[in-house]
């Protein structure tokens, strides 16, 4: 596929990943305790079905310099020890403001390095989540894992306490790339280690990484097709967000030089062909699943779902409750996310409250928005009809949209990344590459923004 370099220089600006709408920029320090306890009492009540659980786990060994996620690198079990006490007494928490019929559907351990953790502490957690909620049938039990530290003893383990399905942290297969990032290589090589976990019945997904130093379209295609002997289910390719005014460490890769704009697109449109080619389907954004996948089924079928952790099907997911430091809990009309201070948290839970310290709560026209954004970025389609029949408004009221919106959509049109007629929007090919321009077209917050986002590209 050839995309224009003008639509490259164009659309190569600061863009929010829509990782939530509105962006995490938008959550503010100004709440009560109240508003907090009625809006998870509200949870209760919207969208009731499901709960998915999200476990943060910040620890990891040694910093990745590429690295945008809440880390602490640590050593000391003591520290480790106490926030795991305090990780169960948030779950018995959050467990008395949730109403006792509604049951687990999904939990998703993320971090930091969850498998950093001695299995016992994993399995002592894991005990307490059991004991105090019931679980729907075949609930999805998820886990990040570095593979640096994993053994088989310890997937083994992971298996047994009932984890169905394991993402590893590749990023790249290639040497230089991996120790200019500061990364250290899998003990076990991939290609073993996923045919053990998948001879398992447990579903594997790697994550890889585009647009960091040393990084070629020779040496990441050699990684791909690596990957792809490798069969995983499932593989995302990650573009870097370089946002180094946020995590300093980033700065140490500028030193090597990072791919630019037009570099960073010839590495995912590559890594795009050779999935596509060799049996993956592209799902949304970045992430690539087989055909038999359940997610490639959901986009087929056009009812595809993403949250924090991921994309998703709306048979699995539910409101998210975060669990851990820097946690965001997704409810249906509020997003609440935990302090990332280890010690704050801490205190925090022992003196009987939830640790929240940024909120935001949602209007009812965000999330009609949020729902748009959505569903452009899930399933590259959007009915108004179907928005209008969801939040049970009139499709004119929808379709509100200012006349720069909709001027927008026109530029769009013609640049080829939409097609859109009165009732649906298509995102083309081409388009694909360009979702994030796209949805933020139709995100009224950025008609006037003075926000900082990493770029689009
Ligand atoms: C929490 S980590 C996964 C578990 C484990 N800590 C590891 O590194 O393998 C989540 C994933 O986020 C991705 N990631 C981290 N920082 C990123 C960044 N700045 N830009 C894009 N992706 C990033 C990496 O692909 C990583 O595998
Ligand atoms: S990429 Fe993973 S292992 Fe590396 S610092 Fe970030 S969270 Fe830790």
């Amino acid at each position: 596929m050839n995309i224009p370099q003008e639509l490259l220089k164009k659309y190569n600006v600061p863009t929010p990943r829509y990782t939530s709408y509105p962006p995490a920029n938008y959550f503010h320090e100004s709440f009560s305790n109240d508003e907090v306890n009625k809006s998870i009492t509200l949870s209760n009540l919207e969208q009731p079905q499901n709960i998915s659980l999200y476990i943060h786990i910040p620890f990891c060994n040694k910093l990745c310099f590429y690295c945008g996620c809440n880390t602490v690198i640590c050593k000391e079990d003591n520290l480790i020890n106490s926030y795991i006490n305090t990780l169960k007494k948030e779950i018995i928490l959050l467990k008395s403001k949730l109403y006792s019929n509604r049951k687990v559907s999904q939990i998703h351990w993320g971090g930091g390095t969850p498998n950093y953790l001695p299995i016992e502490n994993i399995e002592s957690i894991m005990t307490v989540i059991v004991d105090n909620f019931d679980f729907v049938s075949g609930a999805e039990i998820a886990m990040e894992c570095h593979p640096w530290h994993l053994t088989y003893e310890y997937v083994d383990q992971l298996i047994e306490i009932g984890f169905n399905r394991l993402s590893l942290g590749v990023q790249d297969f290639n040497d230089k790339v991996m120790g200019s990032i500061n990364r250290n290589k899998s003990v076990i090589p991939i290609a073993e280690l996923t045919a053990y976990i998948k001879d398992k019945n447990v579903s594997v997904n790697l994550d890889f990484i585009y647009g960091l130093p040393f990084q070629s379209v020779d040496s990441f295609s050699e990684t791909i097709q690596k990957a792809i002997e490798i069969s995983p289910d499932r593989l995302v390719t990650f573009s870097y967000a370089h946002v180094p005014w946020i995590k300093r460490a980033q700065k140490k890769l500028e030193k090597y030089g990072l791919p630019d704009a037009h570099e960073k697109v010839k590495l995912f449109e590559t890594a795009h062909d050779l999935l596509s080619n060799n049996g993956y389907q592209a799902i949304g954004l970045d992430h690539f699943a087989k055909a038999s996948d359940e997610l490639t089924v959901a986009l087929q079928e056009k009812t595809l779902h993403r949250n924090f952790q991921g994309y998703c099907t709306r048979e699995t997911t539910g409101q998210v409750y975060a669990l851990g430091v820097s946690g965001i809990s997704q409810l249906e009309s509020s997003y609440l996310q935990s302090s990332k201070d280890v010690l704050k948290y801490t205190r925090s839970i022992d003196d009987g409250n939830l640790a929240i310290e940024k909120v935001y709560f949602l209007s009812e026209e965000e999330k009609i928005t949020r729902e748009i954004i959505n569903e452009l970025m899930c399933n590259l389609y959007l009915s108004w009809d179907a928005i209008a029949n969801q939040f049970k408004v009139a499709k004119s009221e929808i379709k509100n949209i200012s006349d720069s919106l909709l001027q927008q959509l026109k530029t769009l049109e013609v640049e080829g990344l939409i097609k859109y007629n009165e009732s649906e929007i298509f995102v083309t090919e081409v388009g694909k590459f360009f979702i994030r321009n796209i949805a933020s077209a139709v995100d009224p917050k950025m008609q006037n923004t003075s926000k900082n986002f990493s770029k689009a590209l």
